[in-house]
């Protein structure tokens, strides 16, 4: 592969014919690089690499237009995954949605509000319901009736700036109409491109040579971010009003009454938003829409049901990052016919080898399928599969492909053998006694765990080190020059010593090696949620890892805590133990990992290079229960007991499953036994679930 590399001879001084040359690799790279992030969401290059090619190709066609190729990135309609736009906080979050998969989940959705809000079951919850879109979420701020910001929706706390090419949307009022308005308004919605406009933007992809859009979500998402609003504007975009942000007045009782005030200030409401009276009206909306699902001008992937009055909204609030006030009621997972090729055996970090099934491609809802996962051998013998077959597979949201079942055998079809060695070493497979999973059991010498684990460390949630991806990291494994987590660190400082240095190597350059050491050094202060995740212990996600930092807030007391907790009558394996969502197999796990000496060497070296911050919960400094221990028991009326767990620990606190003299307060509901019984013993403060509501509230 040739690759750009700056510096670039200035422009100025180049040549036609090395300008020429070079025009001709930019277009082959940019187009490379707009396929890998847009359609395969997996880029080689930083967003500011990324733009610098594009500037390069517009310096080089400005000084010698003539040279312009047919095919120039300036003329393509692909994107920039620029990171050009502002970054700016969302006055009130974007929220989520929690799904609902079938009839019962969405009872229980109404049940759950109900007993939240202390209703009869006579009582009627009237809920909204309207078709969920398949687009981007937008928040658009208007002052005085101006349209003055529109935001995507970015993590929900901060978005990106996108006015402009909002303002290229015809269904988005640059200024209201009517009146009545408050004076900030942010109205929220979805932006999405029409089917039918995205079959003629693909056709004319096609037509000058480009990538297809794989569906009209990402052709949306393409053309929203682009930098360029003009070309956003030749995209049809379109836009449905659902919701609201920050407002300085509130303009009606209840989610219908402002979506028709909406309406009338010149918005486009969608025409199959209706009130429905119960759990079971809902569901009769959901079928309607289900039904007319292929019809409809757009893609949508589900209902989303609202409690229709605010007062009830503002009371129920939100757990993590959902309203408990709605729910999205999901269509099930599409799916197609296909044959299945072959099976390839993937290593993971763990030695797990997972089944993958190579298939003839096709295309399921819009996405073209040609690998899906086969789990395990289990899941295998289960479908009684063999290549050649004809086979199902299902495609949900964003979830692997999965095979459902074999559709036709044939006479030819060939059964499948599980290897018993480890593709990758050799070493040979072992199953542990009720579990599904086969795995290798070379451990630290199989080169393709060792590679697995590496990736895991740099990845999104973990290390997040820009440019060094899936690619780079096989690379300088084989290379030997990172075999471990702390030779990422160190890799600079060799790299100074070696012969050949990195910038002068094939598929590198100055500026992308130090770009590198730029964002490697970037990540020598963590947080320690970040570092428990990177290390992929088992067990130990990002979940676990934050139970685990909200307890023992600091590296160094976890790492004590874990090397006294071998001794299996420590009070630190009971403090362990007595973490709610610890179990004794993850208590295990964690202390076996701290006790190998290869691990622990590799944890100093890592520690010797970068620096775990302490941990802080967030809301610590305003919350009165911040670091306390608490125990609910007995029957919760108002709260489920996830969503009080989840809310205590958003808090700071650390939820136990047991009282012991360490407990601070015991939230005890009807029919609290034991635990109550102990907590009187002991002299713990108690409080009802109302009480303790008023405290956390
Ligand atoms: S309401 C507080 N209504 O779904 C509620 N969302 O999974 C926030 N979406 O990010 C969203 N159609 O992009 C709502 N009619 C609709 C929707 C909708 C599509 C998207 C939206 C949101 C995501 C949540």
């Amino acid at each position: 592969m040739t690759k750009i590399t700056a510096p670039f001879i200035p422009a100025e001084q180049i040549d036609a014919a090395q300008a020429a040359r070079e025009l001709e690799i930019l277009s082959r790279e940019i187009s490379r690089h707009d396929r890998l992030y847009h359609d395969k969401d997996v880029p080689e290059v930083s967003d500011a690499e990324y733009d610098l090619l594009r500037k390069r190709n517009d310096e080089l066609e400005a000084r010698f237009p003539h040279l312009k190729r047919e095919d120039s990135p300036a003329n393509r309609v692909g994107s920039s995954p620029s990171s050009g736009f502002a970054k700016v906080a969302h006055a009130r979050p974007m929220l989520s949605l929690d799904n609902a998969f079938g009839p019962d989940d969405v009872h229980e959705f109404v049940a759950r509000v109900k007993r939240f809000l202390n209703l009869s079951d006579e009582e009627v919850t009237a809920l909204m319901a309207e078709p969920k879109i398949d687009g981007l979420s937008a928040s658009l701020r208007y002052e005085k009736g101006i349209l003055r910001q529109g935001l995507t929706r970015g993590d929900g706390k901060v978005g990106e700036n996108i006015t402009e090419n909002l303002k290229t949307i015809t269904d988005i009022p640059k200024e209201l109409k009517g009146d009545g308005w408050p004076d900030i308004l942010e109205i929220r919605g979805e932006v999405y491109m029409a089917k039918d406009d995205f079959f003629a933007l693909n056709l004319h992809q096609e037509q000058v040579g480009k990538q297809p859009f794989a569906n009209p979500r990402n052709a949306a998402a393409g053309s929203l971010r682009q930098l360029d609003s003009k070309i956003t504007a030749s995209r049809k975009l379109r836009f449905f009003a659902y919701g609201w942000g920050e407002v300085s007045a509130p303009f009606g009782q209840s989610q219908a009454d402002c979506l028709h005030r909406v309406q009338g200030w010149g918005f486009v409401i969608n025409p199959l938003a209706t009130v429905c009276d119960d759990a079971a009206a809902a569901i009769e909306h959901y079928n309607k829409i289900a039904d007319l699902r292929a019809k409809l001008p757009y893609d949508i992937d589900g209902v989303v049901y609202k409690v229709n009055r605010l007062d009830w909204q503002e009371r129920l609030g939100m757990v993590a990052r959902a309203p408990r006030w709605a729910i999205a009621h999901k269509f099930p997972a599409e799916k197609a016919c296909t044959i299945l090729k072959d099976v390839d055996y993937q290593v993971g970090r763990t030695g797990v080898i997972t089944p993958v099934a190579r298939l003839l491609p096709v295309t399921v809802g819009g996405v073209v399928v040609s690998n899906a996962t086969l789990h395990n051998a289990d899941e295998i013998a289960r479908l009684a599969l063999k290549i050649g077959d004809e086979v199902i597979i299902q495609r949900a949201g964003d979830v692997i492909p999965q095979v459902v079942k074999v559709a036709k055998t044939t006479a030819d079809s060939q059964p499948i053998i599980f290897p018993v060695n480890c593709p990758s070493c050799q070493s040979h497979l072992e199953r542990e006694e009720g579990e599904v999973a086969w795995r290798c059991t070379g451990g630290l010498i199989c080169p393709a765990q060792r590679v697995e684990r590496l990736r895991h460390f740099v990845s999104r949630n973990a290390f997040d080190i820009d440019g060094l991806g899936k690619k780079q990291i096989a690379f300088f494994f084989a290379e030997g020059m990172i075999e471990s987590p702390a030779d990422i660190f160190t890799l600079e400082e060799k790299d100074q010593q070696g012969l050949t240095r990195l910038k002068n190597r094939e598929g590198w350059g100055e500026l992308s090696v130090s770009n590198l050491w730029a964002a490697i050094n970037d990540r020598r202060k963590i947080t320690m949620d970040r570092f428990l995740f990177a290390l992929g212990i088992h067990h130990i996600g990002q979940q676990n890892a934050r139970l685990l930092c909200l307890n023992y807030l600091t590296m160094t007391n976890l790492i004590a805590a874990m090397e006294a907790a071998q001794d299996e009558n420590s009070e630190a394996r009971a403090e362990l133990l007595n973490i709610d969502g610890i179990g004794p197999k993850v208590a295990e796990t964690l202390i076996g990992f701290f006790a190998e000496p290869h691990n622990k060497q590799v944890l100093n070296q890592l520690l010797t290079e970068v620096d775990v911050e302490k941990f802080l919960a967030p809301d610590m400094n305003s919350s009165p229960i911040a670091g306390k221990i608490v125990v609910f028991t007995g029957s919760l009326e108002k709260l489920t007991r996830q969503e009080a767990k989840v809310s205590a620990e958003k808090l700071g606190a650390k939820v136990s499953g047991s009282v012991s003299k360490k407990t601070d307060i015991l939230i005890a509901g009807p029919g609290a036994g034991s635990k109550l019984k102990k907590a009187t013993e002991l002299g713990i403060k108690t409080l009802t679930e109302n009480e303790w509501l008023a405290l956390i509230n």
